[in-house]
């Protein structure tokens, strides 16, 4: 719902249990006035502290620098007054800058509308708020776009900007949003990490001037994440308030907290004004990638759970959303680059044996030379020597063994020896007539040129045309940097980083619609790229190179404390594990893999028989409890990364009457007895069974439920919970 109060200048947008309002001052000046729990009162424009100086410019003009200096701007400009971190600049033709940005008009309707090259959030459940704001002198416009769910407390805003003036103007900064909120002593939880430690969740308090969150790595990244969460002190999984913003883009990100000197805190977040800007002629107009807003008056499970529900309801599109994805075997750690085709198919063989449902062929199989990573990306042809047979054979012969066929695409790069790149040293993106500076030994297509990017659409789509593929992992293994582009006039050169997003975005979006049956896994060398923008294209993305099931449980806990579940892909290593180099045991691996989409990276040919024996029942217990970890609500009980010996996942089906529960001892402790584990998110009254024993609910929610002690390092063990007919010996009084 939303609503505005003319006589006061209010905007007031309400979720099913959250308000966000906004007000004008002297009928311009468009400011923010409140976010957090719903309110019943509409007028807040008290808030703004009326009669306290610096008071607005129609009462003393003289001091409109002071005003604006504290003013909590809803969309901030800088050149202005506003001495604090802003959302837009602009540099004009005469190579000035500032914006001065004040309220025209404002719209609502019903529903929400996409964005154009972008992707977005979406639903029927929303009402949507634009709100005109406009720099007379400059001609230029920017319309703030906000939807309020009214099925979930979310609140997404966009910002797009339009030249209306005649001459040029470059946009030097087009953040998304900013929030205002009182400093109240928060802590900022972020998720921070590297290559195989993606997402690791970090806690502090807000020092000094603030914090900084930010990539500028043409990607997310695998070092901060496009996400921020404030938190009031004391808050936990279950109480305290929790402030989110999550960014719906897969490229350069800033989130930026920062404390002003009026006890506010001004927060950010967009497109990373590093090397970017975007050149407008007349008429002509930019668009802002998506923020997704939450507040939760309940601690971080009523984040988490608003946050899940939302991406599963109202981001991923994929037909495969709500489908068990296929178990797979991939043969990356099982060969790295050393296979042929007989050596796949004796893993096929043995994987459909054991009912494994698909084979993905990774990194390898196409080009002259692919036998390291030096060469032959942007070849996408098969290679005979390694499948003699082509690929339409080589897929018929592994969907005779009963299983479906998956391919790896690494589309964005180029190897210098690849017949690409001798036939096209110009689609490289390069400064100076510099060397790139390689990583991984490859270089970044230029993908402005629009060229390189039908080469690589066709390229791909003719692979998929040519053989039955059901599914296709698209990895991007290095960051971006030699920002130039032959291709673009001087004064675009600016606009790479995001021109790359767009056209990754547009390649995706094509293939889907020629194959949109296919299953999309996105990857990047690992967990790079694991974004809500991703996830519109992908319904999982893979999560981290890292399988060992001890340091995966710390990279799922980050990973889902935003993302289902459902999007995150999770493969059985070997042991020793070739990262960690430490050695687990094999139902450990298999039921730690079990939170997410359960596969195997491992030569099954090689597997000792009484490990190969279990993989049957490891593949019914998945199939088992796949719709609830797909589609139940997440609670993470216990986390090893905060006690250093143990970690506990419940997952409870929406209508509460089944569980599961994933207990992972890593350490194993002397002289302890069975730990008390206080399950979350049950039904009081209920009466459930585990491992036929009987429960209520409110028991098991409050004195808890015990696992006995289990003597061993690294060991896992899965509880099934299950709502009982009937009550036990223990009827409630
Ligand atoms: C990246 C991916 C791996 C694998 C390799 C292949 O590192 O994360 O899963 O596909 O590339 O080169």
């Amino acid at each position: 719902m939303i609503a505005y109060d003319e006589q006061h200048g209010v905007f007031r947008l309400d979720t099913p249990h959250t308000s966000y309002c906004m007000g004008l001052v002297d009928g311009k000046y468009l400011g923010h006035l409140y976010y957090g729990k719903k309110l019943s009162d509409m007028d807040l424009s008290y808030l703004f502290c009326p009669n306290d100086a610096p008071l607005p410019p129609s009462a003393d003009p003289a001091e409109k620098g002071s005003f604006i200096g504290c003013f909590p701007a809803e969309y901030p400009t800088s050149g202005t007054g506003d001495f604090r971190e802003s959302c837009v600049d602009v540099r004009t033709q005469k190579g000035q800058n500032g914006l001065e940005l004040l309220y025209q008009s404002h719209r609502i309707y019903q529903g929400k509308e996409p964005l154009t090259g972008l992707p977005s959030t979406f639903g029927k459940n929303c009402d949507t708020l634009e709100i005109t704001l406009r720099d007379a002198g400059l001609s230029f416009t920017v319309i703030l776009s906000y939807t309020a769910f009214t099925d979930t407390d979310v609140i997404t805003r966009t910002a797009r900007m339009v030249n209306e003036g005649t001459s040029f103007v470059m946009l030097t900064r087009a953040l998304s949003a900013s929030l205002t909120l009182p400093d109240d002593g928060m802590e900022i939880l972020t998720l921070n990490g590297a290559w195989a430690r993606e997402r690791h969740i970090e806690r502090q308090k807000l020092s000094g001037a603030g914090t900084v969150i930010e990539s500028v790595r043409g990607e997310p990244g695998h070092v901060m994440h496009p996400f921020f969460a404030l938190l009031t002190p004391g808050t936990d999984q279950t109480k305290g308030e929790v402030y989110a913003m999550n960014f719906v883009y897969s490229g350069n990100f800033l989130a930026k907290v920062q404390r002003d000197q009026y006890g506010q805190l001004r927060a950010v977040m967009g497109i990373h004004p590093q090397n970017f800007s975007w050149k407008l002629l007349q008429n002509e107009s930019f668009q802002a990638p998506e923020v997704v807003l939450t507040y939760s008056s309940c601690g971080l499970n009523g984040m988490t759970h608003t946050f899940h529900d939302f991406y599963r309801n109202h981001l991923i599109r994929s037909p495969w959303l709500h489908k068990r994805r296929p178990i797979l075997i991939n043969n990356w750690e099982a060969t790295y680059f050393d296979y042929n085709s007989d050596k796949l198919l004796s893993i096929a063989k043995e994987a459909g044996k054991a009912g494994i449902e698909m084979l993905v062929m990774d990194d390898g199989w196409f080009g002259a030379h692919r036998d390291a990573p030096t060469g032959s990306l942007g070849d996408w042809v098969v290679n005979k020597r390694k499948i003699p047979e082509g690929l339409k054979s080589f897929s018929d012969k592994v969907h005779a063994e009963g299983l479906k066929f998956g391919l790896w695409f690494e589309p964005e790069m180029v190897s210098f020896d690849s017949d690409l790149y001798r036939a096209h040293p110009d689609w490289v993106l390069r400064t100076a007539d510099r060397r790139p500076v390689m990583i991984r030994d490859q270089a970044v297509l230029d993908f402005c040129r629009p060229e390189t990017v039908e080469y690589i659409t066709e390229s791909i789509a003719k692979i998929l045309r040519s053989a039955k593929i059901e599914y296709l992992k698209w990895d991007m293994n290095r960051s971006l940097c030699d920002l130039g582009s032959a291709y673009l006039s001087q004064d675009q050169q600016g606009e790479i980083s995001h021109r790359h997003v767009l056209a990754l975005y547009r390649i995706q979006g094509k293939l889907l619609e020629e194959f949109p049956d296919l299953l999309l896994e996105n990857c990047s060398s690992g967990g790079a790229r694991f974004d809500p923008g991703m996830l519109y294209f992908s319904p999982q993305i893979w999560c981290s190179d890292n399988m060992d099931p001890m340091e995966r449980l710390m990279i799922t806990e980050g990973t889902a404390l935003i993302y289902p579940l459902s999007t995150i892909g999770s493969h059985v290593c070997k042991s020793p594990n070739d990262i960690t180099g430490r050695e687990t045991p094999f139902e450990t691996r298999a039921l730690v893999s079990m939170l997410g989409n359960f596969g195997y990276e491992l030569d099954i040919t090689r597997l000792p028989e009484e490990e190969r024996k279990m993989i049957p029942c490891q593949i019914a217990l998945y199939k088992k409890v796949a719709p609830l970890i797909r589609e139940g609500d997440y609670y993470h009980i216990a986390s090893f990364r905060e006690n250093h010996i143990y970690d506990c996942t419940e997952i409870v089906s929406k209508d509460k009457t089944k569980a599961v529960m994933l207990f992972v001892q890593v350490l194993s402790e002397a002289n302890v007895r069975g730990r008390i584990i206080r399950l979350q998110g049950l039904d009081a009254d209920k009466v459930y069974e585990i491992e036929g024993r009987r429960y209520h609910g409110d028991t098991l929610m409050n004195a808890g439920f015990v696992v006995e002690r289990i003597k061993g390092d690294f060991r896992a063990k899965l509880f099934e919970i299950q709502e009982s007919d009937s009550v036990s010996s223990s009827p409630r009084p």
